[in-house]
């Protein structure tokens, strides 16, 4: 037995997710708080359109809700939908309770309030942001508001390897008491000792070869849970965001939906509008459906990209309204006041994750998951923009909830033993985990995308055979880094995702496929169970 970091509850994952549930336990509980490389470095920092919630009194939380239930395709859970909507404006005051500062406009009576955009599938401008770097806003706000706490201990470059369970210490009845972590600085396993866990480690969407997801999204969360025994559900569910930049250095920067909510359009190579022939909606329909006809131009005519033009509004708007896009893409050469934006498809959501009940509570007693990582039941078979941050914070809220409430009921952990290293070595061949890292994103991208068929999937699950052997050969030889950790969790995000599409014989939301092309009903969701 080796001394445990000992903590009431540990959360791994310190996005808004993760800071959420920190930062409303912290005045009852110890709370340690881990992430994989700096603090700030995960989606939450980089989203840019905003936050839904119904504030504008020709909103109703009946619209809101109405909208997220088309966008997900018929496969939302009503009763979460409705959970999180009407706890919308309560989650934006709570964010300007902890200094979160959001772009304001004046009225005629020279009021100011918060100023609400417009993104895909929204019916009503609902959208609260800080110009275009919502999620920075959001992020160093919390992370100063954790920083200051004297009960939340900050982990940053500390990679969780596996959740410890009473069943693997072969002790009844189950929960969970902890996890083994990567301290990567000192290079070094640790245990950490925990009456709860949260997940809330993130999104997979790194799976995939073109994404707009920063190196933090490999899915280790649902691989974490899927191993300990939790179930997976919705994985098929992959959001592609229909605009992100095209261009060789830009590593698939987002161009925000607002754009289009602000007016900008679609437009193939010479100058055509597009998306009225897919959906009346045109530019403003939910993503799957923009996402699948930018995939759709782009096949048929053979073209690289299709463009994105904002240039017909006053050029003083622009660079108010969408600061940070605007001089990215100058660096890159491209005016946006001036002349369309390049833009393509990329990996952009995990609608589906583990599987958790409306306080956020996973199959295992004493672990939630919270955050993209999570199944709730919101998303259904298509996330509606800007309710992704809306989610986190509202389930933030209830896990805590559900946590201060039953943490003196959780038993003090048992004494855990220390992680093994006796039957493994240093490798020396680093090469097999970079090539799978390529190779599993390659196969995704071209056999699971925006369009599948039974052939490619069927493809793409042979390869996931042959490299999840492979990996676990190489994980049972050699010492743990955080590449192979994230390589091993990869796999299965992988394999959770071609299972669940190769089970779903219909076409629904973002799970499209040649070989069944009409929807099915009645609805289901895809629920694995390991
Ligand atoms: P994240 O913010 O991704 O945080 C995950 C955390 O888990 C990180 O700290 C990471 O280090 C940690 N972690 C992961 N694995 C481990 C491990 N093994 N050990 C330790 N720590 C681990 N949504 C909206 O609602 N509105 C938007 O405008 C919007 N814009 C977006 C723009 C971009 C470019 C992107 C990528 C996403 C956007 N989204 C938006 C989606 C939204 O930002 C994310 O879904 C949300 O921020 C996820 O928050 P989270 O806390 O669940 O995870
Ligand atoms: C965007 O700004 O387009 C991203 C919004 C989201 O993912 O919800």
């Amino acid at each position: 037995m080796s001394r445990a970091f000992g903590h009431d509850v540990l959360i791994i994952g310190s996005g808004a997710a993760g800071l959420g549930v920190a930062l409303r336990l912290a005045d009852r509980a110890r709370v340690a708080v881990l992430s994989k490389t700096e603090l700030a470095e995960c989606s939450t920092f980089y989203a840019q359109g905003g936050i839904s919630a119904v504030l504008d009194a020709e909103d109703s939380i009946e619209s809101h809700i109405q909208d997220t239930l088309v966008a997900g395709a018929g496969l939302c859970d009503p009763e979460i939908v409705r959970l999180v909507v009407s706890r919308g404006k309560a989650a934006i005051q709570w964010l300007l309770d902890q200094g979160v500062t959001f772009t304001e406009v004046e009225s005629e009576d020279g009021d100011r309030h918060l100023h609400l955009t417009r993104e895909g599938g929204h019916s009503h401008r609902r959208v609260v942001h800080a110009a275009d770097a919502t999620g920075k806003a959001v992020e160093t706000s919390l992370l100063a508001r954790a920083r200051a706490h004297p009960n939340i201990e900050l982990f940053e470059y500390h990679n969780a390897v596996d959740l410890i369970t009473t069943a693997k210490l072969g002790l009844t009845p189950q929960r969970v008491v902890g996890a083994y972590v990567l301290d990567r600085k000192a290079h070094k396993v640790r245990t950490f000792a925990a009456r709860a866990v949260v997940l809330a480690t993130g999104g997979a969407a790194k799976v995939y070869l073109y994404t707009s997801n920063p190196d933090t999204a490999t899915g280790d969360g649902i691989a974490m849970a899927w191993r300990a025994g939790c179930r997976v559900a919705n994985m098929e569910f992959m959001q592609f965001h229909p605009t992100c930049l095209y261009h060789p250095q830009a590593r698939s920067f987002l161009i925000s939906e607002a754009l289009r909510g602000e007016g900008a359009r679609l437009l193939l190579p010479d100058g055509t509008p597009f998306m009225k022939r897919f959906d009346p909606r045109a530019e403003l329909a939910p993503r799957d459906i923009v996402a699948r006809a930018i995939d759709h131009e782009m096949k048929r005519l053979g073209i690289d990209c299709v463009y994105l033009d904002i240039s017909h509004k006053p050029a003083d708007f622009v660079r108010r309204h969408f600061p940070t896009i605007h001089r990215r893409c100058l660096d890159f050469g491209i005016d946006i006041t001036r002349e369309p934006i390049p833009v393509v498809p990329a990996a952009h959501y995990t609608c589906g994750g583990v599987v958790t009940d409306a306080r956020a509570r996973t199959d295992i007693p004493g672990l939630y998951a919270v955050g993209e990582t999570a199944c709730t039941g919101l998303h259904g078979a298509n996330r509606m923009a800007s309710n992704s941050l809306l989610e986190c914070l509202v389930f933030a809220e209830l896990a805590a909830e559900d946590l201060n409430r039953h943490l003196d009921d959780l038993p003090a952990p048992p004494p855990l033993p220390a992680w093994d290293e006796s039957q493994v070595t240093d490798s020396d061949e680093e090469v097999v985990v970079s090539h799978n890292w390529d190779e599993i994103r390659r196969f995704m991208w071209d056999y699971v995308g925006i369009v599948r068929t039974d052939k490619r999937l069927q493809r793409a699950l042979r390869r996931v055979e042959l490299l999840k052997q492979e990996i676990a050969d190489y994980y049972g030889h050699f010492r743990v880094t955080s590449d192979l950790l994230e390589l091993r969790n990869l796999i299965i995000a992988a394999e959770l995702i071609v299972r669940s599409a190769m089970a779903r014989k219909e076409s629904r939301g973002l799970h499209h496929t040649l070989d069944y092309p009409e929807r099915r009903d009645p609805p289901r969701d895809t629920i694995l169970t390991p």
